[in-house]
C-alpha cells in the first residue's frame, strides 16, 4: 500500500511512519510511505532518522496549504493519513490565524487532491477537544461539537469538512478523535515532556489553576494502532474514538511525574489558569472496541516510566528543541490540552 502521511515529522505522525515502515502495525508490512511536512517548529527530521534509509520511504518538504505541492504528493497514493496541524492550544490563543490556515485550509486542500486522484481512503486524525468540556459521563461520536479554544474550533472545522467531502462527493473518509497522547519524541511544550525535561534539569514546573482539570491519557503506540484499524477496516463516513483508559487530574499527573523524576512538590509553581481551559474530556470508545476490536495495550504506569526513561536517555534530541519552544512562544506556559 502507498500511504501519504501528512505531518509525519511531528510526534504522532512520526510514530505512525516508524511503526508502519517497521511492519509493527497490523497489515503494514511492505507499505511505502511518503511524508509531507512543512517542518514547522514542532516538525523534526530527527524523528524520522531511524527510518531514513528504509526502502519505500520518501520525504517531501512542503505545506498542506500549497495546492501544487499537495497535488504532486497525493498523486499515485492509495491512502492518506492526515496528521499535519498546528497543535498547541496556548499558541492558538495568541495566533489563531495560523491554526485556521493549516488546520482548515490545509485539510481542504488535501481533500480536494484526494478526490482528484481517487485515493481509496482518507483518515483524518482529530481530537476529543472538538466537543468542548464534559463534567460527567463521556461523549459518543454523535455528540454535537462545541469547541472552546481556537485550536479545537479549527480542528472541528477540519472534521466537518472531511465528513462533508464524504457526503457531497463520496470520498472515502474516516475521522478519528483521540484523547491526550504521550510517549517519546513529543515536542517539549506539551505537559508531559515539558515537565519531565524541566525536572530532569532540576528546573521548576508550572501547574495551571487549581490543577483539577481531568484528561484521559493514551500512549502514542496505542493511538497509532487504533488509526491503523480504522485505516484498514473503518466504515467510510464514520467517526471513531480512540482512548487510553487512564483518566487523571492534572494534580495526579503532576504527582506521577514528580515521583518518576525524583522531585518533590516544591518544584511546582502554581500559575493562573489558561483562558477557556476545558475542565474535563472523556470519550466513549465502545464503537471502535465493538467494530474493530481496539483496546489500549500499554499500561499507563509502565508507559509513563518508559517515556521518562526515553527523555532521560535522549537529551541530544530534546535540548535543542527546548530553546526552539521558548523562542517561538509569546506566552511560554504549558498545556494540558
Ligand atoms: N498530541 C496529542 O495529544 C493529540 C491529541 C489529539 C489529537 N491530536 C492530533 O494529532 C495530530 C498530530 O499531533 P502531534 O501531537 O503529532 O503534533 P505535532 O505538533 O508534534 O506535529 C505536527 C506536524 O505537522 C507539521 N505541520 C504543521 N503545519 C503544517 C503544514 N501547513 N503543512 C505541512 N505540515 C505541517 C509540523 O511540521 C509537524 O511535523 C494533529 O492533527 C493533532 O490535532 C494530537
Amino acid at each position: 500500500m502507498r500511504i501519504l502521511v501528512t505531518g509525519g515529522a511531528g510526534f504522532i505522525g512520526s510514530h505512525f511512519v516508524r511503526a508502519t515502515l517497521r511492519g509493527q502495525l497490523p497489515g503494514s508490512a511492505g507499505s511505502q510511505v511518503t511524508v509531507l511536512d512543512k517542518l514547522t517548529y514542532s516538525g523534526n527530521l530527527a524523528n524520522l532518522a531511524p527510518v531514513a534509509g528504509v526502502d519505500g520511504y520518501r520525504f517531501v518538504h512542503g505545506d498542506t496549504c500549497d495546492p501544487e505541492v499537495v497535488d504532486r504528493a497525493v498523486a499515485g497514493q492509495d491512502v492518506v493519513v492526515h496528521f499535519a496541524a498546528e497543535t498547541h492550544v496556548d499558541r492558538s490563543l495568541v495566533a489563531a490565524d495560523q491554526f485556521v490556515r493549516t488546520n482548515v485550509l490545509g485539510t481542504q486542500t488535501l481533500l480536494e487532491a484526494a478526490l482528484r486522484h481517487r485515493v481509496r481512503r482518507f483518515v483524518h486524525v482529530s481530537t476529543d477537544e472538538v466537543y468542548g468540556s464534559i463534567e460527567h459521563g463521556s461523549w459518543t461520536e454523535q455528540t454535537p461539537l462545541s469547541p472552546n479554544v481556537p485550536y479545537a474550533a479549527a480542528k472541528a472545522g477540519s472534521d466537518v469538512l472531511a465528513l462533508a467531502y464524504h457526503r457531497s462527493f463520496g470520498l472515502d473518509v474516516c475521522v478519528t478523535r483521540c484523547t491526550n497522547n504521550y510517549g517519546p519524541y513529543q515536542f517539549p511544550e506539551k505537559v508531559i515532556p515539558l515537565f519531565v525535561t524541566n525536572l530532569l534539569d532540576a528546573r521548576r514546573v508550572p501547574l495551571y489553576g487549581d490543577g483539577r482539570n481531568r484528561r484521559d491519557w493514551l500512549h502514542v503506540a496505542d493511538h497509532c494502532r487504533g488509526i491503523q484499524l480504522v485505516l484498514q477496516d473503518g466504515r467510510a463516513g464514520e467517526v471513531y474514538h480512540i482512548g487510553g483508559g487512564t483518566e487523571l487530574s492534572n494534580i495526579e499527573l503532576t504527582g506521577r511525574l514528580l515521583e518518576a523524576c525524583g522531585a518533590g512538590w516544591d518544584a511546582v509553581d502554581r500559575v493562573p489558569d489558561r483562558q477557556g481551559h476545558d475542565r474535563r474530556y472523556s470519550l466513549d470508545t465502545t464503537k471502535i472496541t465493538r467494530e474493530l476490536g481496539y483496546r489500549p495495550q500499554i499500561d499507563f504506569t509502565e508507559g509513563l516510566a518508559a517515556t521518562v526513561a526515553w527523555y532521560r536517555e535522549n537529551r541530544a534530541w530534546w535540548e535543542p528543541l527546548r530553546e526552539r519552544a521558548t523562542a517561538r512562544q509569546r506566552r511560554p506556559e504549558p498545556t494540558f490540552h
